[in-house]
């Protein structure tokens, strides 16, 4: 059976909902939550008073544009986890409620997995397996996937995210929330070599971004004590070079992988996936390798709910339904 499935994403601060049918997106709307901007990160209890206000008619937007009735649906899958508690339970009642009420199985997915499914939406035979490396807001995972349902996590981050590097890096430099964006934007014309910093050291294929953090903070400190307008003088030159820094730092832990594992396939997912120049190292790294790299359309990097709907695709062809009784996740 091909299934058509109503799926939900309320983890952080985008409410979004899509509509798959024969593992075909129909519809796919995001409404991202742009109240955070003022504050500089997502508010938890802003991030769910939001989802609350917003998830019906996204909901109903995204039947409309697919032309699809509930009655038509043949599952409903939500968001399970991780993510932020408040905004998981919003979209989980949600969906919980639409299934009970409908008489349709619910099928949980976790938002990291999904993250990786996004490359399914148009690569029907990747190459597996296949080695992502999986950099979000709040997670950086090395994932050696399988299959489209098996993934196993070689690596993760100890402390921050890459993502949150970026943001935390882009805040240092006066720039506004989602700073990962506006950085990469800022370094297009920049010189990426112009500043250096020592790359982290963790032990086999996990990372840490701490002490770069930190090291960006200290380097900045010191130099507009020397010159105070140093940083509006060089702030481009100083969002390339941290970029650079970042994702060179990303893809050798990346070739790391390779040489341990010898995927089929490399593969990058997760909002820091739309970072331009890491898109770029990470085809040079495939074609160091002769091996095919697969890159997310910048739609399916960040959060949204067509690549929930593509997990859940595969887990109703596995019949893998949840119980009304699980409880959302807020860690992976
Ligand atoms: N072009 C870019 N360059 C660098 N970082 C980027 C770019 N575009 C988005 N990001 C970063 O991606 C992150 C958001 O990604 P995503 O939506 O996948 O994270 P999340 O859902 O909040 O976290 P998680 O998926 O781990 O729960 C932010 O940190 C943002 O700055
Ligand atoms: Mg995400």
């Amino acid at each position: 059976m091909q299934p058509t499935i109503l799926a939900i994403e309320t983890s952080c601060d985008d409410t979004s909902a899509a509509v798959i049918q024969d593992g075909k997106i129909l519809a796919n709307i995001v409404s991202s939550q742009l109240v955070h901007t003022a504050y500089g990160g997502v508010i938890p209890e802003v991030a769910s008073r939001n989802h609350d206000l917003n998830i019906w008619h996204v909901v109903e937007t995204a039947l409309i544009q697919s032309k699809t009735e509930l009655k038509q649906v043949d599952a409903i899958a939500v968001t399970m986890g991780p993510g932020l508690l408040g905004a998981l339970l919003v979209g989980t009642t949600f969906a919980k409620t639409l299934s009970w009420a409908n008489n349709k199985p619910l099928i949980g997915i976790n938002h990291l997995e999904a993250h990786i499914s996004a490359h399914f939406i148009e690569n029907k035979s990747p190459q597996f397996p296949m080695l992502c490396l999986l950099v979000s807001g709040g997670h950086t995972q090395l994932v050696l996937v399988h299959s489209f349902t098996e993934m196993q996590i070689l690596g993760q981050t100890i402390d921050d995210a890459a993502g949150e590097a970026y943001d935390k890096c882009a805040k240092l430099l006066g720039l506004p929330y989602p700073g990962g964006p506006v950085l990469d934007k800022l370094a297009q014309h920049a010189n990426p070599l112009e500043y250096s910093f020592p790359l982290p050291k963790v032990e086999g294929l996990n990372f840490s971004f701490s002490g770069l953090k930190t090291s960006f903070l200290y380097f900045l400190q010191k130099k507009q004590i020397e010159n105070p307008a140093f940083l509006e003088e060089e702030k481009e030159n100083l969002c390339a070079s941290i970029q650079h820094t970042i994702n060179l730092y990303l893809t050798k832990q990346l070739q790391k992988a390779i040489d341990l594992h010898k995927p089929a396939s490399i593969a990058i997912a997760g909002g820091v996936s739309a970072n331009s120049d890491l898109r770029r190292k990470l085809k040079e790294l495939a074609e160091k390798n002769n091996i095919p790299c697969y890159i997310p359309k910048f739609e399916y990097c960040t959060d949204n709910a067509a690549m929930i709907a593509m997990s859940a695709h595969f887990k109703f062809l596995d019949k893998k339904f949840e119980s009304l009784d699980t409880v959302p996740y807020t860690r992976s």
